[in-house]
């Protein structure tokens, strides 16, 4: 038996403590904002926060949770419905094409502006290198990023 918190709730799981984290949260919780893409820990649209540190949940087992908190996409509103100032800052950018990728995106974001509030442009590119978009979004990417921490936007920061 597995014990940890997803987005606030207690969950107790009989699950093989070898499964990556990522089936037990689209398969058996039924949260499916965290993709598939890669998984061999690549492309970071798996992505979600493990006490509050980014992980890769394709890569890492539902052991690693234990006593621990989970937080996908889903957990990152309010409970009166708000958005993440992130997510709101996503939206205003515009940054989805597909989606794909953009709930990893988002976890690494916000992961990112938890430890560091006023990033450089060098430092988001760096944060977000192991998140991959396919639509190339990394521009509105980097524009959103910067809304949210509230830094003023340089000319010609488009993709
Ligand atoms: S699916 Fe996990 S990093 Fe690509
Ligand atoms: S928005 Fe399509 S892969 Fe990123």
């Amino acid at each position: 038996m597995t014990s940890f918190s997803i987005n606030g709730r207690s969950v107790e799981l009989d699950a093989d403590p070898a499964t990556p984290i990522l089936w037990i949260v689209r398969e058996q919780l039924g949260l499916n904002g965290t993709k598939f893409g890669c998984g061999i820990a690549q492309c970071g649209a798996c992505t979600v926060h493990l006490d509050g540190r980014p992980i890769r949940s394709c890569s890492t087992p539902l052991s690693a949770a234990e006593g621990k908190n989970i937080t996908t996409v889903e957990g990152l509103k309010s409970d009166d419905g708000t958005l993440h100032k992130v997510q709101q800052a996503w939206i205003e950018a515009q940054v989805p094409q597909c989606g794909y990728c953009q709930s990893g995106q988002i976890m690494s974001a916000i992961a990112l502006l938890e430890r560091n509030p006023q990033p450089s442009d060098e430092q988001i590119d760096a944060a977000m290198a192991g998140n991959v978009c396919r639509c190339g979004m990394y521009g509105r990417i980097r524009t959103a990023i910067k809304s949210a921490a509230g830094i003023s936007q340089d000319e010609g920061a488009e993709a």
